[in-house]
């Protein structure tokens, strides 16, 4: 159902690799409420060619960018500027990899030349990317940039290995940027700690399909969906959440906040 919430907001959208993709998602619903913007990926994405068909969908246009390379976040933003036609009003980081992860290393041996790329990738981009828009004045006031992180980052899930070290991080920065840019700029930087959701690169951890049914068993209101996440971002991304700032926000069905629940005790009951 479309609100018009992002009528006349332009913005940046990383990290639409196929439909399955959270930022995917964001993209169908901010271009439903009414937003333009630019779709971004790492070059290497780019190949798979998905991403031409959400850039048609959406009226959109494609900037590739390594997410990790400032002259490349450079380009893209001033590029978009020039496409959208103005300033930007959000950004959504949905960036995350773990060579660790991917190859199998177990968190104690760590090989630090991957948790470094790791980290440069899942974390360090979005400062990048912050700082990026700020430095080039890039956004509109009551502008909203969103990152998506995972409660690993509060909370030990042993196979999310040095990922829980990146969204520790990514969180931090979220509030530490936040400070800076709200008070330079009034611009708002969130993250939002999403349910786990069968992507990419959800189902490269160990697992993944035992741990899904999991928090769905630990959730009151069951895993939140990538398309609720999309509709979470579009209300932050909105003029209705104009005081949020710096938080992580919780969009998990109620996981964060159980200690145990019946249908997972009913699994150990003789
Ligand atoms: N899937 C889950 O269970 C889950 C849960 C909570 C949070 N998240 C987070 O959501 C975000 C999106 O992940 P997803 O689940 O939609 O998976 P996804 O695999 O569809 O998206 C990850 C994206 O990161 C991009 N990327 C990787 N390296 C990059 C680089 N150097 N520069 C630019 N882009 C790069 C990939 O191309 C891909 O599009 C990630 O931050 C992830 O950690 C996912």
């Amino acid at each position: 159902m479309a609100n018009n919430l992002l009528k006349g907001k332009r913005g940046i959208i990383f990290g639409a690799l196929n439909e399955q993709s959270i930022a995917w998602k964001v993209a169908e619903r901010a271009h439903e409420e009414g937003a333009t913007f630019v779709l971004t990926n790492a070059p290497i994405a780019m190949r798979m060619g998905e991403i031409n068909k959400l850039a048609e969908k959406t009226g959109s246009q494609i900037i590739a960018a390594d997410a990790t390379d400032v002259e490349d976040l450079e380009k893209l933003v001033a590029e978009s500027m020039e496409i959208l036609g103005g300033k930007l009003d959000f950004v959504l980081h949905s960036i995350g990899m773990s060579v660790n992860v991917r190859k199998g290393k177990h968190y104690t041996d760590e090989n630090y030349a991957w948790t470094m790329k790791g980290f440069d990738v899942s974390a360090l981009s979005f400062h990048k990317v912050l700082q990026t828009t700020k430095k080039l004045d890039a956004m509109n006031e009551w502008g909203s940039i969103l990152a998506l992180t995972y409660i690993a980052a509060q909370r030990v899930f042993p196979d999310y290995n040095d990922m829980a070290d990146n969204k520790s991080y990514l969180e931090s920065i979220a509030r530490s940027f936040g400070y800076h840019y709200g008070e330079a700029k009034k611009v708002r930087v969130n993250t939002i700690s999403q349910s786990p959701t069968m992507t990419t690169a959800g189902s490269g951890v160990k697992g993944f399909n035992e741990f899904l049914n999991f928090a769905e068993s630990m959730s009151p209101l069951g895993n939140a969906s990538a398309l609720a996440c999309a509709d979470y971002c579009v209300s932050l991304f909105s003029d209705l959440t104009r005081y949020v700032t710096m938080q992580n926000l919780f969009h998990d069905g109620g996981f964060s906040n159980v200690g145990v629940t019946q249908a997972v005790i009913d699994k150990f009951s003789d």
